[in-house]
């Protein structure tokens, strides 16, 4: 109950089926009552009905969306949201493309409906930044496509020029993609003129008030309209319209859409090309042949369009002011009339006009295409220009109120006939409603053969003269009888008399009204022709988008076909739009213009009534009274509502019509709620299928419970399933790796145990055998592993084996610090040896030498360190090789030791003579080195000793036997160079000769013998000084003192 309460409770009826009782003038007064209280909408049936309230109502704020969103349709107030939100969710819901259809006279208030619809439809489609984007670009294409399209008329400030049916595309879930828009025929005839108390489009006005001071500047405008021919030379800013600020907001939209600043900056430069394009005024001039041609009148205007598009001046006067004929092949210029060039030029001005709209919407569309290829639902929103009668009606009326036509009869099609016609075809009792059918105006006007726009065509197509006298008297002639159609000819044929209807004119009587057609400019209109030498000089412009506007101006692409007309282009697009909304589920909205002067809260009950008439209201109303709110195929509703049911759900084995019946039995559903036809059952009030719908909602929300709870317990089951694997898993693995370790700890725990129980009955069994000596063996064994591993380590760890090297590793036990020592020594002796082994005879020999000379000196003379660099050479004379020496060669040959010059001391003064030296191997020989005789010859086993001093001195003496030979001299005292070689020689000889050693004597004093008795000899050390050492010096006679250092 409920639900009828909210359509009962407010003013008048809400719902107009409800009314009682139902005629014109109770329905008209209910609209007028809710009127009153500004309730504006009220349904019949889910048709919605507007009315205009001329003034801005608080009911279309957000808190009223979320009202709506998701309501029950008849729960809350009739209103546009309502219906929005039906169509969306059918869509959404259902699966269902669906169409809104606004229509009503101009003024009614179609574009605000439209506004509102998407305004709605945005605010309840999902969000996201993605999708905020596309609703963005969806809802400012609006105020764009408002600007090039829509002007202020006499009848409505903000009416649309140009029709509009917008597609927006959604996706499965309800979120919008992107949309199309389809525009229709351009009233671009408003570009050049204007009826007075109109305005030409809007952007113009808006240019001029909002553009910056620079922006005029560039585009070079003038700031006040009244500067331009097609504005009309007046001023007519709106009030209440902010030209500038719509400017702004234009600007501002274009960013959300996607244009770029040159493509605003382009399009805008065209539109000033168009204004400026009013500007140029010809003037007549006279031939030579005196035929009429034109010229340009002031060049200012041509020379400012020209540096804006990047045209030479002299091709657009030139296109202007003539124009090519081409005639048997043959290109002739033929000069223009004044009539002729302004015709031409407006013609230019309104095709650059209705182009560059066309563009606009393209580039949009670019924009807000969808890209994906999945499936998508669609809403079409259909936003065309009203209704209109004005004083003096032309062909964009014509062609304007053809469309309203056609969506006159998809209403009627829709609603009334084939609503009808299925109650029939489906068997159901029936009282037929009468309602008017405009297919006979439909036709009328779109015959292929007969229609006005046929025959229309046929009259610009057809050779000769032209005129629209001819097709008028051609549409008398057809269209004598037609009921719908009117001229002077026709009313003259029926004898009626009608000053209303001029000559020129013809009417036709449309489903809203007679509408007066004057004929002249129809063929024009229709043909809309555009000399080829203008389109062929915008082409050649550099502009970028005006050249893109005209591609037949290039003359590589030139075609003489003609192209389609105006009329025959606009009822194609009507024909697919017609096709495009039959495929749609509709959804009605009709709009009703309350007065004429746009004044908030007047009522002209005629004008509603008129309206209310021939939208075909009250027939509406009778059909859905009679009628059937719901139907469905029952397979579909079967499928729809069967999970109420328990017989039926989950599945209806009989046929789906048995399914339905038994369905709707079980639901307890009246019979007389309810009609059977052969393929459809019908409901007959929203209230009970709104109440199926609700039991569905409520058994969908159950079933989807279900299915979440059946579907979490599933997955939490797989889940627990899935941990207890792992767990069981993890826990196996766990114990395996720990039982290993526990066996491994075990096993080496039995092994130790074992080896220690083995090794403790070994002991025991052997105890008795090998107690004594195992410490010992033990020991041994300890210190020959050490001793091995010392051993081992010394192998890597030799010292170098240079024989200076004394080095050794100190022994890591004390134990081995004896053996080590031992082998510290035999390593160096082995070194020794080793080197000794590598060295040759004469070296070794030398070595004995030095090591001889050692023993006998070391530590004992100073000479002998200096000794050590010395190599004992031994002859020092060359006795071999000296001639001189040859007996002293003789004497000691094979046999001589030693060769040098010693210095000889005289015993008595002390004073020394050289003396030639040979040491042979039984002999000491001194010769004079003059004579080179031996002077003397010593005996080896003739000398007792030798004595030295401790100094670095070559002085030595040789003491001799007192026996010997000689010894009757007594010693010699001598001076050698090389002393330590010459002792060490002598000690060696003697003892290889006589086996016994030589008497060295280093003392400081000695005695030695002479023949005249003993001398004591006193070594003195002095200074050192350049003298030459040593100096003997005789101290009296049984003294010498030698001096050395
Ligand atoms: N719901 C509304 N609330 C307030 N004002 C409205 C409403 N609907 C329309 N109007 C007013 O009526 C004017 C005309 O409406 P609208 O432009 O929608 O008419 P239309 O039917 O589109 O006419 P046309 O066929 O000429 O384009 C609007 O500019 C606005 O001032
Ligand atoms: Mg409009």
């Amino acid at each position: 109950m409920e639900a009828n309460l909210s359509l009962l409770d407010t003013v008048g009826v809400g719902d107009l089926v409800l009314l009682d009782p139902l005629s014109e003038e109770s329905l008209l007064q209910n609209l007028k009552e809710r009127f009153a209280h500004q309730e504006i909408y009220t349904y019949i049936g889910n048709v919605v009905i507007s009315v205009n309230p001329y003034q801005p109502l608080p009911i279309y704020s957000p808190q009223t969306v979320e009202e709506y969103r998701n309501c029950n349709f008849f729960a809350v107030k009739p209103h546009i949201y309502a219906i929005a939100d039906d169509a969306y969710r059918s869509l959404r819901d259902r699966n269902k493309d669906q169409c809104i259809l606004i229509t009503g006279e101009s003024g009614a208030g179609k574009t605000e409906a439209s506004k509102q619809v998407m305004s709605y439809v945005a605010a309840v489609c999902g969000k996201g930044e993605e999708v905020n984007q596309v609703k963005e670009q969806l809802l400012q294409s609006n105020p764009v496509l408002e600007a090039f399209g829509n002007a202020k008329t006499i009848r409505n400030d903000n009416s649309s020029r140009f029709g509009k049916y917008m597609d927006v595309e959604f996706d499965f879930k309800g979120e919008p993609l992107g949309g199309v828009i389809s525009n229709y025929l351009l009233e671009k005839s408003r570009v050049v003129r204007h009826i007075k108390g109109e305005r030409n489009f809007h952007i113009f006005y808006q240019l001029l008030a909002g553009g910056s001071d620079q922006l005029l500047r560039e585009l070079k405008l003038e700031r006040d309209c009244r500067h331009y021919g097609y504005l009309g030379r007046e001023d007519r800013s709106l009030p209440g319209v902010d030209d500038a600020a719509n400017f702004r907001a234009i600007q501002e939209a274009m960013k959300v859409i996607g244009f770029s600043p040159a493509e605003m900056r382009a399009l805008l430069e065209v539109t000033a090309m168009v204004l400026k394009l009013g500007n140029v005024q010809l003037d007549s001039q006279f031939q030579a042949s005196g035929m009429e041609s034109c010229s340009i009148q002031d060049t200012r205007a041509v020379r400012e369009i020209c540096e804006l598009i990047g045209l030479p001046e002299r091709v657009l006067e030139q296109a202007l002011c003539s124009r090519t004929v081409e005639a048997k092949q043959e290109k002739v210029v033929m000069a223009l009339t004044v009539a002729q060039g302004c015709y031409g030029r407006d013609a230019l001005a309104k095709n650059i006009y209705n182009r560059l709209f066309n563009w606009l919407v393209t580039r949009i569309n670019e924009n807000i295409k969808v890209d994906s290829s999945e499936r998508r639902k669609v809403m079409g929103v259909l936003d065309i220009y009203g209704f209109e009668i004005f004083q003096n009606n032309s062909f964009e009326q014509f062609v304007i109120n053809y469309c309203n036509e056609k969506l006159q009869q998809v209403f009627i099609m829709m609603t009334l006939k084939e609503e009808q016609d299925e109650y029939v075809r489906e068997g159901i009792q029936w009282t037929p409603v009468d309602f008017f059918d405009n297919s006979i105006i439909c036709s009328l006007i779109e015959d292929r053969q007969a229609g006005i726009l046929a025959m229309l065509d046929e009259e610009c197509l057809r050779p000769g003269l032209v005129t629209e006298e001819t097709f008028l008297a051609k549409l008398s002639q057809v269209f004598g009888s037609h009921k719908h159609y009117e001229s002077r000819a026709t009313q003259n044929a029926r004898h009626v008399t009608d000053a209303s209807l001029a000559g020129p004119c013809f009417r036709v009587h449309h489903y809203a009204g007679k509408v007066t057609y004057n004929v002249l400019g129809f063929v024009e209109k229709n043909n809309d022709l555009l000399f080829r030498d203008l389109s062929q000089a915008m082409w050649k412009a550099q502009h970028e988008l005006l050249r893109s506007l005209f591609p037949e101006g290039d003359p590589q692409k030139a075609s003489l076909r003609r192209p389609p007309t105006a009329g025959s282009q606009f009822k194609a697009s009507v024909t697919t739009l017609m096709k495009n909304l039959y495929s749609k589920n509709p959804n009605y909205i009709r709009c009703i213009k309350p007065n004429d002067n746009k004044e908030p809260g007047v009522f002209t009950d005629g004008l509603v009534q008129t309206q209310v008439r021939y939208l075909g209201l009250l027939e509406n109303v009778r059909v859905r009274r009679a009628g059937y709110a719901y139907r469905q195929g029952y397979k579909p509703c079967l499928e729809r509502y069967k999970m109420l049911c328990k017989q039926t759900w989950p599945k209806w084995k009989g046929g789906a019509r048995d399914g339905v019946q038994a369905l709707l039995t079980n639901l307890h559903v009246p019979t007389a709620e309810l009609a059977y036809g052969h393929t459809k059952i019908f409901i007959r009030t929203p209230r009970t299928l709104f109440d199926l719908e609700d039991r569905r909602q409520l058994r969908v929300a159950e079933l989807a419970s279900l299915i979440q709870a059946t579907y979490r317990g599933w997955k939490c089951r797989t889940h627990y399933q899935q941990m207890r694997k792992s767990q069981i898993a993890i826990s196996a693995w766990f114990r395996g790796q720990a039982q290993q370790k526990r066996y491994g700890q075990m096993k080496s725990s039995a092994l130790l145990i074992q080896a220690y129980i083995r090794g403790w009955k070994t002991r025991k069994e052997y105890k008795k055998y090998f107690r004594s000596g195992a410490s010992t063996t033990l020991a041994n064994f300890i210190y020959r592993r050490l001793v091995q591993k010392f051993f081992l380590g010394l192998r890597t760890n030799l010292p170098p084996m240079v024989v200076t090297d004394r080095s050794w590793p100190t022994a890591p036990y004390k134990f081995l610090a004896n053996t080590n020592e031992e082998l510290k020594k035999i390593f160096y002796l082995w070194k020794c040896k080793k080197y000794q082994d590598q060295l040759t005879p004469q070296r070794k020999a030398l070595l004995q030498d030095k090591l001889c000379a050692s023993e006998l000196f070391k530590g004992k003379k100073t000479l002998y360190a200096k000794s050590l660099q010395q190599s004992f050479q031994g002859e020092y004379l060359g006795l071999r090789k000296n001639p001189k020496y040859r007996a002293l060669h003789t004497v000691a040959e094979g046999k001589l030791v030693l060769a040098d010059t010693v210095q000889k001391v005289n015993r008595a003064n002390g004073k020394t003579v050289p003396r030639l030296f040979l040491l042979t191997k039984n002999h000491v020989i001194l010769a004079d080195p003059k004579a080179a005789q031996p002077k003397t010859v010593v005996s080896l086993s003739d000398i007792q000793r030798v004595s030295v001093t401790r100094f670095s001195d070559g002085f030595f003496v040789l003491h001799l036997n007192e026996i010997s030979t000689v010894g009757t001299k007594g010693d010699f005292l001598l001076v050698s160079d090389h002393l330590i070689e010459l002792i060490t020689k002598l000690h060696q000889t003697l003892l290889e000769t006589t086996a016994k050693t030589l008497k060295l004597q280093v003392a400081d004093e000695f005695s030695t013998q002479f023949s005249k008795g003993s001398i004591a000899i006193r070594i003195v050390e002095t200074a050192k000084n350049n003298g030459v050492v040593p100096v003997c010096k005789k101290k009296g006679s049984h003294k010498m003192e030698v001096l050395v250092h």
